[in-house]
């Protein structure tokens, strides 16, 4: 059968439903050249094709997780397109052939607007062949004659890893600034748009210019930021986000614009839009919209043939490296605007663009071996240690292996020749096996049975996929992280105490856990390598100030497991001194928000175990705050017996403060809109389906200073 090219699938994907002769290439292999057998195979294939694809835009829209690489994915999607031309009685407007992916955020939040234009997305090649079959195409449609004096130029910029943003500008005035969404609506994030410097909020537009226009690009968080969050992510024991890309979309969901703030987003723009356009070609709109203060980038060049294009890509391909943003690629346009009209669009993509994706860094080498690693949490990760590779300008020579299943699909033991790859271009991960003639035999994969820190024997839970050491008190790796964790910000907030002052402090047997830390002396400190008298008094003043450190972040801090920072807050609300919370039951644990099953019991199991009690009352002598103030009183009835629901976003307070005030106040917040619920307290932006719902219901809709006015705290 015909390989399908990419052209083949622009007309597929033609709004006219194109028959070009390319379709009829395709089209011409259908069930009378097929048997009926592999007719339905084929039909089976393109459905459940349709289904994972539309799980893998979720991921990588709604969840910010993508599980594949863009190529396979796009691999996929190719797939796709080709046995949709050969099934057309199968045809759907909704496949994901037809739709680009959407990030749509239906459910809470943000308030959903349509696109002016169409927000598309960009065909994908890989090679200079790619490149050269679109820009023929462009001239063939053009109906420029081969041996033309003048080709058209074509704009060569950078492909920013990011999401995409429209802003809309009206009088000069930054109005709206919509996500892509489905590509026909997007979520309007202005409030956080606007926590990000280089977005000018008002521009002055020079006279006979229009100063309503809309102006896209990139969101995108730097790498500087990206590799700040991840840490404190995992002195947290946060999942990591893979790229700053996934960090990015994440950041631009909050409903919290302080959280946003705080992420430090960037934007790249690139593509004027206006009924009136101030150039008649993309690099002159460009120009003029960096005159009037848009962060345009400077990499951008006008090409007249594949060569000056090739240029470009070879250039930046190296040089990407140093740039503070992530890039994926170069985005090819034409440059001349009435050229753009005149090729037009297929149903997803223009037919003037083109992305040019960098190829993925892959490298086979050697898994010499697989170690284990133990977290603070005992969790036993499983390392490969490589025989050391080049990929994207770094030497790999290790990377996780995640877990015992993700060996064993991936079915590969030491000895093995393996591919490396560079995942969301920072974190090498092993992506399968290079088929080998198996000449040599390797003795099959198994996982370690026990800890090789501490001997004590693995366990594993069957909800889990890890292995865990059990050994909480006594093995040494679980003990220093329980210290990091206790010294973190959030928790204890210990300044000066970093990794390795705490490996120092155990080689040296000055410190076997949390409570140690308390009878630290300067004179002791000063003994380490690299510590003079002040560094070593700062260390102890650190401590000492801890004492004063709240109940609810102690309670965080002393590591209870999956009693993380919000349940912890809970539950020393509740329970207003460690005592009171060591004599309790586990069905009185259970009735706090957030505290299920399992973490009661794991409440439990922590003080059945003597050296925790031991450890307490160690902190309790040293002066650590082991009670918190009591519980606070209830201000009023003014809610007695409500269910209130929130939502939007808030100008007053924020969504916290509003439960807290809802709880002191007799009511109960929930989350989702039923027959019960007495009214939605609503910010702005409320969630269309939630809006719909109470309205259905016939809820009461109450904005925040009425609310605030019910129960007379206004401030
Ligand atoms: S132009 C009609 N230019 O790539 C399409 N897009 O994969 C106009 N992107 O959705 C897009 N850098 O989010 C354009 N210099 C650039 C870009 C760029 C990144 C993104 C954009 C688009 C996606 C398509």
């Amino acid at each position: 059968m015909k390989q399908l090219d990419i052209f083949d699938i622009l007309d597929n994907a033609a709004p006219d439903g194109g028959t070009s002769t390319a379709d009829a290439a395709v089209t011409g292999h259908t069930e009378d050249t097929t048997s009926d057998a592999s007719a339905a195979a084929e039909r089976a294939q393109l459905l459940s094709l349709r289904r994972e694809l539309e799980e893998h835009n979720y991921n990588y829209y709604v969840l910010s997780t993508p599980t594949i690489s863009d190529r396979e994915f796009d691999e996929k999607m190719h797939l796709l397109e080709s046995l949709e031309a050969r099934h057309p009685e199968l045809a759907d407007p909704d496949s994901p052939t037809q739709h680009v992916g959407s990030d749509l955020q239906v459910s809470d939040g943000f308030a959903q607007l349509a696109h002016r234009r169409p927000m598309l997305s960009l065909q994908n090649t890989y090679s200079e062949a790619d490149i050269r079959q679109w820009y023929d195409r462009v001239i063939k449609d053009l109906g420029i004659g081969a041996g033309a004096d003048s080709l058209p130029e074509i704009v060569c910029e950078l492909k920013y890893d990011g999401l995409s943003i429209s802003l809309w500008y009206e009088d000069g005035k930054l109005t709206h600034a919509l996500t892509r969404g489905d590509g026909t609506r997007g979520d309007d994030v202005l409030n956080n748009i606007l926590t990000i410097r280089n977005i000018p909020r008002r521009v002055e537009v020079p006279a006979g210019e229009s100063s309503t226009f809309e102006i896209r690009g990139e969101v995108l968080l730097p790498w500087a930021s990206f590799e700040r969050i991840n840490r404190e992510r995992e002195a947290q024991e946060e999942p990591l986000f893979a790229n700053p890309r996934n960090a990015a979309s994440g950041t631009l969901k909050q409903l919290d614009p302080r959280i946003v703030a705080q992420r430090g987003l960037d934007a790249y723009l690139y593509y004027y839009l206006s009924d009136k356009t101030p150039a008649p070609t993309h690099s002159g709109c460009l120009d003029y919209a960096r005159r009037l203060g848009f962060h345009i980038s400077d990499a951008i060049r006008v090409c007249r043939s594949i060569d000056e294009i090739m240029d470009f890509i070879a250039y930046w391909d190296t040089r990407r490296r140093e740039l503070p943003v992530a890039t994926d690629g170069i985005v090819l346009k034409v440059n001349d605007l009435s050229l753009q009209q005149q090729l037009g669009y297929t149903a997803k993509t223009p037919r003037w663009a083109i992305a040019y994706k960098f190829p993925a860094e892959k490298q086979q080498t050697l898994l010499r071996s697989i170690s284990y690693q133990v977290g603070r949490t005992g969790v036993v990760t499983p390392v490969a240690n490589l025989e050391p590779v080049q990929l994207s300008g770094t030497t790999v020579s290790r990377a996780t292996l995640h877990n015992e299943d993700f060996i064993r699909q991936l079915g590969i033991r030491e000895g093995d020749m393996v591919w490396v790859e560079k995942g969301g271009e920072i974190i090498p991960k092993i992506t399968g096996k290079v088929d080998d003639n198996e000449t040599s035999p390797r003795a099959d994969f198994c996982f370690i049975s026990h800890c090789p820190e501490c001997g004590a024997e693995l366990i594993r839970d069957p909800e889990e996929a890890a292995w865990r050491c059990p050994n909480e008190q006594g093995c040494p790796p679980q003990q220093k992280g329980k210290i990091e964790h206790f010294v973190s910000r959030k928790a204890m907030n210990i300044d000066g105490i970093g990794e390795e002052t705490i490996d120092l402090f155990f080689e040296r047997g000055m410190v076997h856990d949390i409570a140690d830390l308390y009878s630290l002396t300067t004179e002791q400190i000063m003994q380490l390598p690299g510590f003079k008298q002040k560094s070593a008094q700062n260390i102890v003043d650190g401590i000492s100030r801890s004492t004063q450190v709240p109940w609810e972040r102690v309670l965080f801090a002393i590591g209870i497991r999956y009693v993380g920072e919000t349940t912890a807050k809970k539950i020393a609300r509740r329970f207003t001194d460690i005592d009171a919370l060591r004599s309790a039951r586990k069905e009185e644990l259970m009735t706090i928000d957030d505290v299920g099953e399992q973490v009661a019991q794991s409440i439990i199991s922590y003080f059945e175990k003597p050296q925790n009690i031991d450890i307490i009352r160690r902190l309790q002598e040293a002066g650590v705050q082991l009670a918190g103030a009591e519980a606070p009183q209830q201000l009023s009835a003014a809610l007695d017996g409500k269910n209130i629901v929130i939502s939007g976003v808030f100008r007053h307070h924020s969504r916290d403060e509003y439960k807290q005030m809802i709880e002191l106040h007799g009511g109960k917040n929930t989350s989702s809109i039923s027959k019960k619920t007495s009214f939605v307290l609503a910010g702005e932006n409320m969630g269309p389906q939630k809006l719909e719902k109470a309205q259905a219901l016939g809820i009461d809709i109450i904005d925040e200073d009425r609310f605030l006015a019910m129960i007379e705290t206004k401030e």
